[in-house]
């Protein structure tokens, strides 16, 4: 007898579609194959294709960004949301302050997640003081105890490093066996742009984009790539926008490096002209980098068709619109740059490519899987998950690739106040998510509890040599 079997689905890998039965037992995939035994739960997934839960290994929750702003998600609504986005885990972020201990960063993203997930969660770390203890002990111990990845930035004031910190970043990494992300832009050079924008009275929200144009993340890109050949240590090259930036990436891969690049649905779907919406609307979709044009969309389709990029993630990063805490805080209604930067999308990103991508014919279902859920596992080191075999995590969503839908954010369950694809219109959205062999979400209707979802250790990454 199986705690739960899945009926008739189509089932979808990275490799394969298949018919198959899926029986499950203690929260893991223990049979497939046809006319199953009986299980204590059923579920017909007769027409319906059954993927492994998307992996999202690129969202902030409950990440504190300046003074009086305020994320718009924590974990529970956060994870709430991916789940009914089709994800059955995701991996946020735990932000070093300067002057703060790595490990007290954990900690207190650990108790601000207990209790509270409907998906599993793991951590990455988020290095912005690179001091010799921190690369020299706490990092070392946090990568022994599952914490094998941190993301470094060329941005933003609080957080950018200067060259040589990213040398020792990459170096620690390279000595600890974790897996670097780098977010690419040059600051230096938006900082000049700003104050000529500003200095000319252009302040609105499209100056954002103007103020980060391509070549300012194709230096950066080109210097975390040249720096990460020097060290000698993959990197993941999150967040891409555009042609010349994936072209960098190209290039290093021809020298022989080992690079994992990511992109977003924002630059697959949205351009720098969302920017210049009436009544400071542009505010929506500030985010760095910013969307671009219609030439860079079809450069981002290409690298995922391609494989510049194995990772579709989300980088959902959430702050409500009209509110005095979020994108209209009463600096960012004088100047783009008091916008906080990021745009929610952590429940729309499957939907979205699942639409575009594959009921569009601009990729397959097992390359769909691969970019939102398989190739997440493998670099990210989540060995069970991301996969349908045997003796895989039962974390699973089922699609109905007949449901057409019009994106609203009504209908979502974030915490924002908006949806970047409002008016959107899909087809096929998952109904039924499984976590742990536990139905999260049954035909749409929400039947999990927070809690479900638990934190995930995580193992060295398939990456790395
Ligand atoms: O604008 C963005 N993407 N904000 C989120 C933080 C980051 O840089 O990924
Ligand atoms: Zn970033
Ligand atoms: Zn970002
Ligand atoms: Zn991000």
């Amino acid at each position: 007898m199986f705690d739960l079997v899945i009926r008739n689905g189509t089932v979808a890998t990275a490799a394969d579609v298949f018919k198959a039965d899926i029986g499950i037992r203690a929260g893991r995939i223990v049979q497939l194959g046809e006319g199953l035994e009986k299980g204590v739960e059923e579920i017909d997934a007769t027409g319906r294709f059954v993927l492994p839960g998307g992996i999202d290994s690129h969202v902030h929750l409950s990440q504190p960004s300046g003074d009086n702003i305020a994320m718009a998600d924590d974990f529970a609504s956060g994870t709430l949301s991916a789940l009914f986005g089709g994800n059955t885990c995701v991996l946020p972020f735990c932000l070093q302050q300067k002057g703060q201990s790595l490990r007290k960063a954990v900690q207190l993203y650990h108790e601000e997640a207990a209790g509270k997930c409907y998906t599993d969660v793991s951590f990455h770390l988020i290095i912005s003081d690179p001091t010799p203890s921190v690369l020299g002990q706490e990092l070392p111990a946090l990568v022994a105890d599952g914490y094998t990845s941190f993301k470094i930035f060329m941005t933003y004031e609080n957080l950018r490093l200067n060259d040589a910190e990213i040398l020792a970043t990459m170096d620690a990494a390279r000595r600890t066996g974790a897996l670097v992300m780098v977010h690419c832009e040059n600051e230096d050079a938006i900082r000049y742009l700003i104050g000529r924008h500003e200095e000319a009275g252009d302040v609105k929200p499209k100056a954002h984009a103007m103020t980060r144009p391509v070549a300012v993340e194709r230096e950066a890109t080109h210097r975390a790539l040249s720096l990460a050949e020097i060290v000698d240590v993959p990197v993941v090259i999150v967040h891409v926008s555009n042609g010349q930036a994936i072209n960098e990436i190209r290039a290093a891969r021809m020298r022989g490096q080992r690079v994992v690049g990511e992109t977003c649905p924002q630059y697959l779907m949205l351009t720098a002209d969302d920017l210049d919406g009436m009544n400071w609307e542009g505010a929506k979709f500030v985010c760095s980098p910013p969307p671009r044009d219609k030439d860079e969309q079809a450069a981002c389709w290409l690298g995922l068709q391609e494989g510049v990029f194995d990772l579709y993630s989300s980088d959902h990063c959430p702050f409500r619109y009209n509110d005095p805490k979020g994108k209209l805080n009463p600096r960012g209604r004088s100047s783009f740059r008091h916008i906080p930067n990021g745009i929610p999308g952590v429940e729309t990103r499957l939907p979205i490519l699942f639409s575009e991508g594959v009921m569009k014919g601009r990729i397959t279902l097992p390359r769909f899987v691969a970019l939102t859920a398989t190739n997440h596992a493998r670099t990210y080191g989540l060995e069970r998950k991301g996969g349908i075999a045997i003796g895989m995590d039962a974390d699973l969503a089922i699609w109905d690739p007949e449901e057409r839908r019009t994106i609203r954010h009504a209908d979502l369950h974030d915490g924002a106040d908006y949806s970047p694809y409002e008016g959107l219109e899909v087809q096929g959205w998952p109904t039924t998510v499984i976590l742990g062999g536990h139905t999260m979400v049954n035909e749409g209707q929400l039947v999990g509890t927070p809690g479900t979802g638990r934190h995930v250790a995580r193992t060295r990454s398939q990456v790395l040599p």
